[in-house]
């Protein structure tokens, strides 16, 4: 028998850093004549045990000292893109850390010109979106989005992520301010491990059009009804939660009561070479262990549509689609 075919859906949350797998890790090193302090893929992936967002970090970063030259970042988005087919992405907003590979002395053009590289060659449309290291400084933001200056026609918005707590939004309303002039859509990871307030000022100080994760959100209620008043889209990312500790399981989620909410919520892998699957298994996850339905699962992806920042006619051309598909 034939597998169901997956909904159509858009991944809205996903770091290009975050699919590389231990596999590519070996073999980027090996191009690259790079000594890993790990004997074998199977070592490294045992590292994989997280109990919070910066022991992932840790790691995550470490990783990122494989990928060099633009056929590494080409090859990365590629096996991405090719794996989207798989889980029914037809559309990905992918983030990208320009900082992570600049400190290593690697140009953001290189960067850039390697992922539009694969997106040019595959059928799933993608957008990029340059993340700002929420750890590092302001001027440091500020300097990578002028070194991104020259390639603004490749890139569709600017995100904030790493270590987040201790890191509020406010820190970077100077450079956000900056991207929306240079006309960037704006996003920012809030409510992930930090307080709703950090949800509050990412809408406020940054102008973020979508928050990333905000699970925390929860803990209040004027800023739950406010998201739902403005149909705040929030990229949650089921697997992730639990592998860095937000969660104890996955059962005990807060899925439900963000879509009993009537949220505008989005299901997302986040990194998926780290946190156990890609987009359709964090969709199995929480029909299986959440209990989320059928049709539930249907208005996730239509969500991840809507929440997009595809044009109008798409947006409804897709819909049409997720109407139209038979869900289990
Ligand atoms: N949170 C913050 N920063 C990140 C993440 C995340 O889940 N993944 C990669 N960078
Ligand atoms: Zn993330």
């Amino acid at each position: 028998m034939n597998a169901p075919t997956p909904l159509p859906k858009a991944e809205l949350h996903v770091h290009i850093e975050g699919t590389l797998e231990p596999e590519m890790v070996f073999e980027l090193a090996r191009r690259n004549d790079i000594a890993l302090p790990h004997s074998s893929v199977e070592q490294l992936r045992a590292k994989y045990r997280f109990s919070d967002l910066q022991s992932f970090l840790d790691i995550y970063y470490a990783n990122m000292a494989v990928l060099r030259t633009e056929a590494d970042f080409r090859d990365l988005a590629a096996a991405y893109l090719r794996r989207c087919a798989e889980d029914g992405v037809r559309h990905a907003e992918i983030f990208f850390d320009p900082q992570a590979h600049t400190k290593r002395g690697v140009p953001v053009r290189t960067v850039i010109e390697g992922l539009t590289g694969a997106i040019a060659d595959s059928d799933v449309s993608a957008e990029l979106i340059l993340c700002f290291l929420r750890d590092e400084s302001a001027e440091s933001a500020e300097q990578v989005l002028r070194a991104a200056e020259p390639h603004l026609d490749r890139i569709i918005g600017v995100g904030l992520d790493s270590a987040e707590v201790g890191h509020p939004p406010s820190k970077f309303t100077e450079v956000f301010r900056r991207a929306r002039a240079l006309g960037l859509r704006a996003v920012a990871h809030a409510g992930e491990e930090g307080p709703p307030g950090y949800v509050t000022e990412a809408l406020d100080l940054l102008g973020a059009e979508r928050i990333d994760h905000g699970i925390r959100a929860l803990e209040d209620p004027e800023l739950v009804a406010r998201l739902r008043r403005d149909r705040v889209p929030l990229t949650v990312c089921p697997l992730s939660n639990v592998r860095l500790g937000c969660f104890p399981g996955l059962e005990v989620h807060t899925l439900p009561r963000l879509l009993a909410e009537d949220l505008l919520v989005t299901i997302n892998s986040d990194d998926p070479a780290y946190f156990g699957g890609h987009v359709g298994e964090n969709f199995a996850a929480v029909q299986r262990e959440l209990g989320v339905d059928g049709e539930q699962l249907r208005g996730l992806a239509a969500n991840s549509f809507t929440a997009s920042f595809l044009d109008e006619p798409r947006k409804a051309a897709y819909l049409a689609e997720v109407a139209a598909c038979s869900v289990e």
